[in-house]
Formats: C-alpha cells, structure tokens, sequence
C-alpha cells in the first residue's frame, strides 16, 4: 500500500494516522472489513506489526491505522514519508459484533491508541446508510493530558451530531482545557450511561479496562453485553503460532474482540 497522508495526532508527536491506498485494486475488492479487526502491517526490512483499522469501511478512499510509536516497526512507520509503500496482511480477527449492535444503545469506552477501533465503529454507524439500525451512541474518551487526545477533527464533528453523547476526559487539564479532568471509569461512574437495551464496548489500556469492569457492571451491563477488544503480543495473526492464547481462545484468531461472559475465569490473569 501507498501512505497517501500522514497526521500527527499528538502535540509529543508519538501518535500517527497513516492513510493508505492499495496500488493492486483487486486487493482493494478483496480487503472487506468490519469495525474492530485489526490488520498486520509491516515495513520492509523491518518487520510487520498489528494496527487496528482506525476508518470505517464507509469511507473508501483509504484505510487508516493510528500507530504509536513504541518499537522497531513503529519507529520505522513514523520515518516514513507520504509515498512510502509498506505491506499489509489482512482484515484479521472478528471485529465488534454488529448483527448484536443492532437496535441497540451503544456506550463507547476508550483510552489511548485503543480508541482508533472505537472511532472506526462510530463512523460506521454515523454513516447515513446505517444511522436508523442503531440506537444512541455514548462515548467516554480520556487520555492523560488534552494534547494526547486523538482526532480532534471527529470530536469536533461528533459534538453536533444527535443521539451522540460524547464526554472528554484527561487525567491532567491545562489552562486551556475546560472540559472534565479524571480517569476514565470514575468519569464512567458519573456519567452513569444507562444499561438499558445497551452495549458497553470497552478497549484501552490494561489498567483502563481493569478499573472501568467494576463500574460498568455497577451500572447493570450484563457480562453478555460488555465487550473487550483486547490487546496481545501476536506474531501470525491466524491462530498458528500459539503467541495470543487466553485460556483456549486466540486473541487473533477468536478475538481482539470479545464478550466478558467468553473469557470470564481468563480475564483476570490478563488485566
Ligand atoms: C489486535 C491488536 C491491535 C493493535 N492496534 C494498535 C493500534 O491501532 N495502534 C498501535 O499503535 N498499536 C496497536 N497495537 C500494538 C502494536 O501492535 C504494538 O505496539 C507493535 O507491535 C509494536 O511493534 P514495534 O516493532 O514497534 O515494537 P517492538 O520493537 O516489538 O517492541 C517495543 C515495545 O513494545 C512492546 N510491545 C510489542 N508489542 C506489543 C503489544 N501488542 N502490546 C503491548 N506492547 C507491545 C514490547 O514489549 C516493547 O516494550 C495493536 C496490537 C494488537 C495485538
Ligand atoms: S498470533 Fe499466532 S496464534 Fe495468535
């Protein structure tokens, strides 16, 4: 695939969006999606990574992948310029469940680059095409200081939308920032979404995810109705290697994307 745009997503320049378009456009007919699958990007010479798709299937032009740049490959994918050609392995993985979306409520709760899969499904379901087949969409985002919180473009658009409840938190403000300062689950405690006819997808980080369980089922999500995208260190992406594993599930095979009542009993050791 070609980079086509690059945004710099964070004011420390650690997060970017990469839009990519396929040079093959039978490989574009083949690449089918959903909200929530992941995909193996690599970089040549380098080695290959798993990004989530951070764009709806809705939006053709390009696919988008949000990458922080922790390590090798994604150090590597930051150098790389507008034109730059890199590999992609997929659509990997289940994605959100959206025959069981809808007619339903959905609450959106993410952190950190976990956000990029949540921000694809909003964008799915904004889409005029499938707007009616959902109910009201809640998210709470935070991220640890206002200049890590990622596409502001969205959020912007997001505010005016109906049936979008979108409420912003950081664990730090600055004198800017006059919006809701805390972390994620006790802003998800305050909030207080309602249970009722909804879903409660959760993806972030770890710690994020341990902290927000207990307050979302407080508020009545049964474990059958909170979903986890989860993160794992991977390497086939296809349920070959054994990297992946919770229990008897593969994270890349039946996952990133699962229900607490499939890994109840796992869960733990993972958070
Ligand atoms: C299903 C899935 C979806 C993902 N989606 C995204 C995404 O949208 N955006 C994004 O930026 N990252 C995402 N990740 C994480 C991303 O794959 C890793 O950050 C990446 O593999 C690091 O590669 P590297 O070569 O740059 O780092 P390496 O050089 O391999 O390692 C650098 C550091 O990162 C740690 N690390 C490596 N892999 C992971 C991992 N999977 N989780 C946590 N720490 C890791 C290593 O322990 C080491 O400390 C996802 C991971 C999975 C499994
Ligand atoms: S990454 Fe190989 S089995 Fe999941």
């Amino acid at each position: 695939m070609r980079i086509e745009k690059v945004v710099v997503e964070t004011d420390d320049r650690d997060i970017k969006t990469f839009s990519l378009s396929f040079v093959n456009k039978e490989d574009e007919a083949n690449f089918n999606y959903i909200p929530g699958q992941f995909a193996e990007l690599s970089v040549f010479g380098k080695g290959e990574a798993p990004f989530g798709m951070a764009s709806s299937p809705t939006q053709l032009e390009c696919l988008e992948f949000t990458v922080s740049k922790v390590g090798v490959v994604t150090t590597a994918l930051h150098n790389m310029q507008v034109g730059g050609m890199v590999g992609i392995r997929g659509p990997l993985g289940n994605g959100y469940p959206l025959e069981a979306l809808k007619g339903k409520n959905i609450v959106m709760i993410g952190g950190g680059f976990g956000f990029s899969t949540l921000r694809a499904l909003t964008n799915f379901v904004l889409d005029e095409t499938n707007r009616h087949s959902f109910g009201d969409i809640t998210i709470i985002y935070g991220a640890r200081r206002p200049g890590l919180l990622l596409y502001k473009d969205d959020l912007e658009k997001w505010r005016n939308e109906a049936d979008l409840h979108l409420h912003l938190t950081v664990d730090y403000g600055d004198e800017e920032w006059t919006g809701r300062v805390g972390f994620v689950p006790q802003i998800t405690r305050e909030v207080a979404p309602s249970s009722e006819n909804a879903y409660a997808l959760i993806c972030g980080p770890p710690a994020m995810i341990k902290f927000t369980l207990p307050v979302v089922n407080e508020l009545g999500f049964p474990l059958e109705r909170t979903l986890l995208s989860l993160e794992m260190k991977m390497k086939c992406g296809i349920g070959m290697c054994g990297r992946c594993n919770i229990g008897s599930k593969y994270v890349c095979r039946d996952g990133p994307v699962f229900s607490c009542t499939e890994i109840l009993g796992f869960i733990s050791e993972q958070l």
